[in-house]
């Protein structure tokens, strides 16, 4: 195993009924409070009276930031820490998914900067040497995990690049995980977010290094819970047992504990944000295009974990395969469940345009972590093969 360092400081309070439990205890020090959200999915689901019921009842002042849009942009951080500064905001409370979160994540650190957090924190990895404003989270969505770290994914709309960096001082001191709020999510976002949970896992899963590790075995039992509960969520979106489990899914594929001594890929992920930087297409939805064809190109390099794969996640025997046959029995099991939970297969669905690809594909990150590294040119023959 990689030698690492371990740490995660965000608590999290899980299960039906914690905000109303907790949520007045851990605003208490701060009398104004940032509401921030998304585009409304918490007034027509009523966790946004619930929410502003017990802030009232607490007396905060609350300062609103509605609005914070799917692959939230740069300029809406701005807004957000100008608004928190003009308002003398003493911590954020985020309501919402990963795009709400990575949001209150760079205003925290956007409110309490004199400079551009662009240029200094994303498009470069900067040092948080000031205390950020306090955040805390309450979570809606299955997916990006982004409760318990320090990740926020920011789209510079002018620059057309869309990154992430994870900043440990970024961790939301708290999160507040209710399964029941995620009931409302539509199916198709729920359907996309959970494969973003299972991209998490695989673009883990397959780096090195490839000897015993208990990282894998983590992702392989954390991969077909996934797999189950999403099926069973689909049958029936009011499954407590299965929501509460995508759930903590989606916490566990990025709060750190699973990267422990592996390398990471995440090429898929870099292709999806610069996919996301020209289309705005749906994060999971573009990840769900990308991952088999990404994989039928780079599995050699890795066969024995693509083996595993298909043998330990799908449950296919070796009936006499050779490994390579048994590594792409693995993909197409993949390919075969994105099919059956309807995500999209092609760019095309996406809204990406032919002639864009060759631009798309210069500007995507190259992963130092995969199994072999892309080219740009390698990158391009992917978007092609995947555009219809
Ligand atoms: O905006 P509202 O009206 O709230 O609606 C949202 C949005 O339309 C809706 N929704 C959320 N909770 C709901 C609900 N609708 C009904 N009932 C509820 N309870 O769902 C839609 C999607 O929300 P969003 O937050 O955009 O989705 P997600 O959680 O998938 O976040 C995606 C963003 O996170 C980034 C992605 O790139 C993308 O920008 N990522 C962040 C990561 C991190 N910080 O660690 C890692 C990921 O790989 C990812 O890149
Ligand atoms: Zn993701």
């Amino acid at each position: 195993m990689n030698n690492f360092i371990f740490q995660n400081a965000t608590k999290v309070y899980f299960g039906q009924g914690c905000v109303k439990e907790y949520l007045s205890c851990l605003t208490k020090p701060y009398s104004t409070v940032m509401l921030a959200y998304g585009g409304g999915s918490i007034k027509r689901s009523g966790i946004y009276d619930e929410v502003m019921g017990i802030l009232s009842a607490a007396g905060k002042q609350v300062v609103e930031f509605p609005g914070i849009m799917a692959n939230p942009t740069y300029r809406k951080v701005q807004e957000g820490a100008r608004l928190a500064r003009e308002k003398g905001v003493e911590m954020i409370l985020g309501v919402g998914g990963g795009s709400v979160m990575d949001c209150c994540k760079a205003v925290s650190l956007a409110a309490r900067y004199d400079g551009d957090v662009w240029e200094d924190f994303w498009a470069r990895s900067g040092v948080i040497d000031f205390e950020p404003l306090p955040l805390g989270v309450i979570v809606t969505v299955a997916g990006t995990g982004s409760e318990c770290n320090g990740g926020a994914v920011i789209t510079n709309e002018e620059k057309k690049v869309k990154t992430g960096r994870d900043y440990p001082r970024l961790n939301p001191a708290f999160a507040l995980m209710d399964p029941v709020y995620t009931y409302t999510v539509p199916a198709g976002q729920m359907v996309s977010g959970s494969f973003d949970i299972l991209s998490h896992i695989m673009e883990t899963y397959f780096s090195e290094p490839n000897e015993d590790n208990v990282s894998d075995d983590i992702m392989e039992a954390l991969m077909r819970s996934v797999i189950r509960n999403l099926r069973a969520a689909i049958r029936d979106p009011r499954d407590y047992t299965a929501r509460s489990n995508l759930m903590w899914d989606s916490t566990m594929a990025e709060n750190r504990v699973i990267k422990m001594g592996k390398k990471c890929d995440f090429e898929c992920h870099n292709m999806e944000h610069q996919l996301g930087a020209y289309t705005d297409c749906n994060h999971g939805q573009g990840l769900a295009v990308l991952h088999p064809v990404y994989y039928r190109h780079i599995y050699r390099e890795g066969l024995p974990k693509f083996v595993r794969f298909a043998e330990n996640v799908w449950g296919i025997p070796r009936d006499g395969k050779t490994g390579e046959e048994l590594a792409l029995a693995g993909i197409d099991a993949l390919a075969a469940f994105i099919r059956e939970i309807g995500l999209p297969t092609t760019l095309k669905e996406l809204g990406a345009k032919k002639e864009q690809l060759a631009e798309i594909a210069g500007s995507c990150g190259i992963s130092a972590g995969s199994y072999r590294r892309m080219t740009r040119e390698e990158i391009l023959e992917i978007f092609q093969e995947c555009y219809e």
